[in-house]
Formats: C-alpha cells, structure tokens, sequence
C-alpha cells in the first residue's frame, strides 16, 4: 500500500481527537483503503477502534446489502474478512432508493460502538456523493453522526456541493485530500462480481430452516402495508434479514416458501432462536 506523508499527519490527527471520523468521496478514491490504515494506525497506538462499514455494495464487513461494525482491539492482517459485532440489514447494494434506512442503520451501529466503549470510529461510506442524492445522502449522515473529523477524498470539485455546509463547522474538523495514486479502479462488472462470491462465501454451508411466522413478524418495507398471503409465491428467492428485537441483523436468509403458519427460509445461520423479525429485501438471489 503507498502510504503518502498526508496520511501518517492525518492519522495523528485524527488519533489526537478521537470520536467519529467519517469518509466520504467518489468511487475509486481510496476511501476503504484510508479507512484501513487509520484503524490499523489507532490500534497500534491501544486505541479502542470501531471500524463501521456503510458501503452496502462494496461491503467489508459482511456480506453485500449489510451495514456493519466491528470492534477491533488490534490490527488485522486481513481486513476483508473480520468478524463483525453487528450487522443492519439494508436489502439493496445501492443506497440511493435507501438514504433513510442506511442513515438510521449507521447511527445504530455508531451509538452502539459508542456504548460498547471505543474511543475511535470510523466510518466508511459508498462513493455515492453527486447530484442531489449523493448531497442528501453524506450531508445529512454528517448532521446525524456528527462526526469530530470528516475526511474528504476530492479529484477536482466533485465534493463541493456537499463540503460548503460543512465548512466552518462548529465541531468538525475537515480534511480534503486527493486521491491516492495507488488507487486501482474497478469497473461495474467487478463490482458486480465482488457482491456475487461475497454473497457465495456467505451462504455456503447454508441450509433449509423453519421459522414460525407466529413467533415473528414479517416486514416488507417496499410493501408494508400488504399483507402476506399464505403461498409468499411472489417472495421466493427474495433476499431476507432475519433481525432481533432490537432489529439488528443475526443473519441473512432467501425466502424459499410458507406453509401451515412456517416459512422456509436458506440461511447459514446456525441459530434461529432470537430471530424476531423477517425483514425483506429489495433483491432476489439464487440458492446455491
Ligand atoms: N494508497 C494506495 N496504495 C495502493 N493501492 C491503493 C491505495 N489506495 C487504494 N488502492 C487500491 O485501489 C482500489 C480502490 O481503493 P479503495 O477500495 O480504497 O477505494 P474506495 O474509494 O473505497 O472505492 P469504492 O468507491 O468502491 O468504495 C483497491 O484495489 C485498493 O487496494
Ligand atoms: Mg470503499
């Protein structure tokens, strides 16, 4: 990895404030890879660090259509396979049809890596930053998070529309930094393959379980006021998160069927016991 200077200043920086420091960019500036040595920076210092995953395409922590957080007490040799504390199920790899979800899903997991007691959180986002949406999006996750640091990956003015209300900020420090040369892009197709064996990794070893629809509640946020008709014919494939109480993510599920009061649901979770909610997401997946 090349390490510009900026970053070894940077990291001090943002080490010396602690709190959340939050990324933001465009596709392809090195936002995940930055994310990486920060952590990884803090943690050699003893520093308790939360790495909190928003990119819900390119996901590092857990599979793909997954908001995730994991607390880390020292540096990883391999960041893309870490364990996760908790996981916020989205149901789509693109937030734009999303921001209220992702925005709520992200200040869950910041307060709770609060909670948990770590000192330092980061927060990785995807590279949708342009036009109105891209605005929405990152401004307002500023408002909601409130980040101490706000770090800014900027080619040219790609950012500006969202750092002019972030500039002069009571409470954040801005940092606006160009891309690292080192960065590799990736084209749609290797996106979309990416998403594919993170999907294929997670789910293998997975198998048929049985849920009580009488024991949870089946929610359906594209159609939350239908309700579910006892063939679910129009569900089978769909991608699920089976939720606890408190609505974070223990795992993901394919709806396969129902019948007599039971759903069928492919998962590779291995205990279905505190599965309180179905949650159904936005994309159909193959089994297998
Ligand atoms: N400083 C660097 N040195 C070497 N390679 C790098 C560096 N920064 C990024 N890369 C490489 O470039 C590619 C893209 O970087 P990265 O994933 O960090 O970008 P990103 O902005 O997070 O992308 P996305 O928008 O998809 O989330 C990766 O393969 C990464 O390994
Ligand atoms: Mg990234």
């Amino acid at each position: 990895m090349e390490r510009p200077e900026l970053w070894e200043w940077l990291s001090k920086e943002v080490m010396g404030e602690k709190g959340v420091v939050m990324l933001i960019g465009a596709p392809d500036t090195g936002k995940t890879t930055l994310c990486h040595f920060l952590i990884s920076q803090a943690l050699r210092q003893g520093i308790r660090t939360a790495y909190v995953d928003g990119d819900i395409g390119q996901s590092v922590i857990g599979p793909p259509t997954t908001l995730g957080m994991a607390l880390l007490e020292e540096p990883p040799e391999d960041f893309s396979h870490l364990p996760w504390d908790l996981l916020y199920f989205i149901g789509s790899s693109s937030p734009a049809r999303h921001l209220l979800p992702v925005a709520v899903g992200l200040k869950r997991l910041v307060d709770k890596a609060k909670e948990k007691g770590a000192e330092l959180i980061v927060v990785d986002t995807t590279g949708l930053v342009a036009g109105e949406v891209g605005f929405e999006l990152k401004f307002y996750k500023m408002e909601l998070l409130r980040p101490q640091a706000l770090i800014a990956l900027q080619r040219q003015d790609e950012l500006e529309h969202i750092l002019k209300g972030c500039r002069g900020r009571e409470g954040v420090s801005l940092y606006v930094l160009p891309p690292s040369e080192g960065v590799v892009p990736r084209s749609p197709e290797r996106r979309r393959e990416y998403r594919q064996r993170r999907f294929e990794e997670y789910f293998k070893g997975g198998r048929k379980v049985e849920v009580d629809v009488e024991r949870t509640v089946v929610i359906d946020p594209a159609f939350p006021l239908l309700k579910l008709g006892e063939d679910g014919g129009r569900l089978v494939g769909r991608l699920l998160g089976l939720n606890d109480g408190q609505f974070f993510t223990l795992g993901l599920g394919i709806w396969e069927g129902i019948d007599e009061g039971k759903a069928y649901i492919y998962t590779p979770l291995e205990e279905t016991e505190a599965v309180r909610f179905l949650q159904l997401g936005h994309i159909t997946l193959r089994r297998g």
